[in-house]
């Protein structure tokens, strides 16, 4: 075999350096994933160093979102401007100087500023990544590629929360064990760092600076056959001569608003279902019920990995909406039946006497619960919001709805426990509950189905003028 060649399964054979493309970028999906999940098992940790109330742990929680918010805003920038390499290695420096400056244990503003900086790096990383991958990546292999960011997220939530749940036990001291939770992502993020200095600039992006003989070298390193550089180039032209990335006055046209507005409602959605109260606080929500030990800290980590890995294949059997509606309607039944449970146990003042009825239902509605939502929504919208935007206003809308998920994942985060305490812990299920219903009525009247059709054939249909939910309906 050929120096710096690998065979895969299937017997495809790929460059060495195809697969460290594929890593790096897999460490960028892992770091979104350690730094979402972090909190869930690090939160009593942080209370008993920081003397957090509830608002102070929610407001450290969400100032991630924060920071999401404005990386996605600035991450179309870099990448046009600074090229898709230079932003992931930005993102890797963000990652590891952050992670790194928060095991120092800072007073409390200057470590919510290093979560406010990974914040930006998550932010970024999701979006540069993906169109990274999906411009790099030999074309037989994007589809995986794109699949594997969104389990790489899963996987990220649930290596944090075993790492997290083991040093807490390991190490009884607040202070060592908040360090080395910290050290731990900074480890990842430094790999990531140190890795991405080895990737290749996307030819795509050479090729849009004028730099055709060296997206031809780049070309070079990751195909074998001249022929596929040849096809490549070739194809890379042709996009460059079609329509360019519009700017922000694209939202004014009529056809792209209105997918804009399916974009943006979907990503609303997908945070209102309240899957971040889940990922973030399940260890203290199970707490008020009685439930501690390993079960109220790994379950909800642990199912959603695992259900992540079916919806690769579900997506493109069932298609996207059939999984949307399954998905919402098994999280409206198990947010009730998860209120039910806190309804029956009521103002208890003393957690230990908790009945193990409530508590049982309780668990298996969480269970279920994220088996609906990692099986559908989770990945399903990220991939419709690649889906639906004409070429010319990709980046445009990629950006405005990856913001919206954000927003709407920080008010979660932010008001997730305050909320139970003001209303009763079992209010907040019905609200995730209610918007679940108009969650379907959305997908029901508004949301097309894009399983088996091309691109180009979704942006005919929107610019010709069908109406959105058949706009996967090819004549
Ligand atoms: C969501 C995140 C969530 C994660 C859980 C993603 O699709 O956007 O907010 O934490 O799924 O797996």
């Amino acid at each position: 075999m050929e120096a710096g060649v690998a065979t895969t399964a299937r017997g495809q054979q790929y460059k060495t350096i195809v697969y460290v493309i594929c890593m790096v970028a897999a460490l960028g999906g892992l770091l979104f994933g350690l730094d979402q999940g972090f909190i869930a098992n690090s939160l009593e940790t942080l209370t008993a160093h920081y003397g957090f109330d509830v608002k102070a742990g929610e407001n450290y929680s969400a100032i991630l979102a924060t920071g999401g918010i404005f990386g996605a805003l600035l991450s179309g920038i870099f990448a046009r401007f600074l090229g898709r390499k230079r932003s992931i290695v930005l993102a890797g420096l963000i990652f590891t100087a952050a992670s790194a400056l928060s095991a120092l244990l800072p007073d409390l503003p200057l470590l919510s500023a290093y979560r406010f900086a990974l914040g930006f790096g998550v932010g970024m990383a999701s979006f540069i990544v993906p169109l990274y991958l999906s411009e790099t990546a030999p074309a037989p292999i994007r589809g995986a590629m794109g699949t594997l960011f969104q389990l790489m997220i899963t996987i990220g939530i649930f290596l944090i929360a075993v790492s997290n749940v083991y040093i807490a036990h390991a190490f009884p001291n607040p202070a060592t064990s908040l360090s080395l939770m910290f050290l731990t992502v900074t480890f990842f993020a430094a790999l990531m760092f140190a890795g991405s200095f080895i990737l290749p600039e996307s030819p795509r992006w050479l090729m849009l600076k004028g730099r055709k003989d060296k997206a031809i070298a780049v070309l070079g390193r990751t195909l074998s056959e001249k022929s596929e550089i040849d096809a490549e180039v070739h194809e890379i032209e042709e996009t460059l001569h079609g329509p360019q990335g519009a700017g922000l006055s694209i939202v004014f046209r009529g056809y792209f608003f209105k997918v804009l507005l399916v974009g943006i409602l979907l990503q609303m959605f997908q945070q209102l279902v309240g899957i971040n109260m889940m990922i973030y606080y399940s260890p203290t929500i199970f707490g008020y019920a009685g439930m501690t030990g390993f079960v109220a800290m790994l379950t909800v980590p642990t199912v959603n990995m695992l259900f992540t890995f079916p919806a690769i294949t579900l997506v493109e059997k069932w298609g996207r909406k059939k999984l949307l509606y399954v998905g919402a309607v098994v999280m409206l039944v198990t947010m009730v039946s998860a209120g039910l449970a806190f309804q029956a146990i009521g103002d208890v003042s003393d957690p230990s006497q908790i009945g193990g009825a409530p508590k049982m239902v309780l668990l298996i509605s969480v269970i279920v619960y994220i088996f609906g939502f990692a099986v559908s929504w989770g990945p399903v919208v990220w991939l419709v919001c690649s889906e639906i935007f004409p070429l010319e206003g990709r980046e445009v809308g990629m950006t405005i709805t990856t913001m919206v998920n954000w927003t709407f994942a920080g008010l979660v985060m932010a008001n997730a426990l305050s909320f139970m305490k003001l209303f009763g812990n079992a209010s907040i299920f019905y609200v995730f509950g209610a918007f679940c219903v108009l969650a379907v009525v959305f997908v029901a009247m508004f949301v097309p189905e894009t399983k088996g059709v091309t691109l180009e054939e979704l942006e005919m249909n929107l610019k010709r003028g069908v109406r959105l939910r058949d706009l996967g309906k090819v004549s």
